[in-house]
């Protein structure tokens, strides 16, 4: 294996690495661009791959897996169990968290993708777009409110968490007086707590199952409505448990992720008042910046991990048969093969009515489902924040803001600023 410079597996959870993924994926990308490495968790050691064609292949080849049951032959033991345990998981629910559109290859991907498309289109991510605007507008109008006696706010708490959950509940058309419940179990999720997805989990499937009885009685114009609705040319539905596991996995997969896209994006823009200046004076510039602090500052650094079907061979590197890989996005989001200089954020950088080039939202089969809501999500939360505070301002130094460092993902633990 072509390791050269680098012959210890990486060690995923190394404090510096941690702490600085984009030098030190810089690092691995040029010495070793498939690299050993161990992941906390398991036992063997999985690959990374981290230049930008490479994580490009292993996120499109159908020779790279994300359910390692589908590995021909492969021994796949009890990873359902040590999935369960690890997440801490109620056995019983454990069927709507580990049997995603995430966890499924082939045809079976193919036709999950095929209905949930047919339902989330892109005309209901417009059609939601003033009431994202008006969700915010009024999550911006509380939070001088919430200030603490020095006067400084917390974003990721005040804003940018509240708003992908209210959004969620608004697209799936989760009824006001079940909204509060959803609330809770939305900060439940982000604790970090052990087992602290056992209440929301549990919360959320009752919560699914009773509006798709009411839903089904009465159809509205939301999401449900739509998956309870659609069918292909054979008459193939959704089951019930397919629409819990698919509401779920939006909540799960996009309310996070979409804060912590807020969260880094408007740290992002504090820190380069060029950018920032360029923004306000260009609002238009807006859909094309989203791009590139997704790409300069997005929430996700890795990738589900994938399974080779088969021998396949990258960059020169023998990957043998069952072998776990993980496509490290921040390595190809600051590959110099690909983007020019990229460690500058250049908010007009993916401009010139190009396609998005970055992979912050993956790429391939399992392209984020969500990425058109989450940019929508973005450009409100920076256009009214911009708007809303013109002298928005960080309230400590950038060096001084603290990080949930977790290999994968890059979060603020909390953003103060001062609004005035
Ligand atoms: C998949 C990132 C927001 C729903 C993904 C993947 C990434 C990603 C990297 C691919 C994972 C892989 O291949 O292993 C993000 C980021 C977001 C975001 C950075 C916010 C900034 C959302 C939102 C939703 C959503 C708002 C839904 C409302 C999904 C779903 C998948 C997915 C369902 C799986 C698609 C499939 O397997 O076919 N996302 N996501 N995401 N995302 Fe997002």
């Amino acid at each position: 294996m072509s390791t050269s410079g680098i012959t210890e597996p990486i060690d995923l959870m190394d404090p510096d690495l941690l702490h600085d993924p984009f030098h030190g994926f810089a690092r691995i990308r040029e010495e070793a661009p498939v690299a050993r490495a161990v992941f906390p968790g398991k036992v063997d050691p999985i690959l990374l791959v981290t230049r930008y064609d490479d994580v490009k292949t292993v996120l499109s080849d159908q020779r790279f897996v994300n359910n390692p049951a589908n590995v021909p032959g492969g021994d796949v033991g009890n990873v359902r169990e040590q999935l369960i345990k690890m997440r801490g998981i109620p056995p019983e629910y454990a069927k709507y968290v580990l049997e995603s559109i995430l966890d499924v290859d082939g045809a079976d991907h193919i036709r999950l993708r095929r209905l949930v498309s047919r339902a989330f289109t892109a005309r209901r991510v417009l059609e939601l777009r003033p009431r994202v605007e008006e969700i915010a507008g009024a999550l911006l109008d509380e939070l001088p409110g919430k200030a603490g006696p020095d006067g400084t706010v917390d974003l990721i708490e005040g804003f940018a968490y509240p708003l992908p959950i209210a959004v969620i509940c608004e697209l799936v058309g989760i009824p006001e007086e079940d909204r509060p419940a959803w609330r809770d179990w939305g900060r439940s999720l982000v604790s970090l707590q052990p087992n602290a997805m056992n209440e929301p989990l549990i919360g959320m499937v009752h919560s699914i199952e009773n509006l798709i009885l009411r839903r089904r009685a009465e159809p509205t114009g939301d999401l449900l409505s739509s998956l309870i609705r659609v069918h292909d040319e054979d008459g193939d539905r959704l089951s019930d448990q397919e629409m819990v596991t698919m509401v779920l996995t939006l909540v799960l997969a996009g309310h996070e992720t979409t804060a912590h896209l807020i969260g880094n994006g408007t740290a992002a823009l504090l820190t380069h008042p060029d950018q920032l200046e360029r923004l306000r004076a260009e609002p238009e510039l807006m859909p094309v910046a989203v791009h590139e602090l997704m790409r300069w500052c997005g929430p996700v650094h890795g990738t589900r991990i994938r399974y080779a079907a088969e021998d396949v061979e990258l960059g020169g590197v023998k990957i043998a048969q069952g072998q776990p890989v993980m496509a490290i996005l921040v390595g190809a989001n600051y590959d110099p093969r690909r983007f020019a200089d990229p460690d500058r954020l250049d908010i007009t950088r993916e401009s010139e009515g190009r396609r998005e080039t970055h992979v912050g939202f993956g790429s391939g089969l399992h392209y984020c489902l969500g990425a058109a809501l989450a940019r929508q999500e973005g450009e409100v939360a920076f256009a009214g924040l911009l708007r809303r505070f013109p002298r928005l301002a960080l309230a400590c130094d950038p060096g001084e803001l603290q990080r949930h460092y977790l290999p994968g993902s890059w979060r603020l633990a909390g953003l103060p600023l001062r609004l005035n």
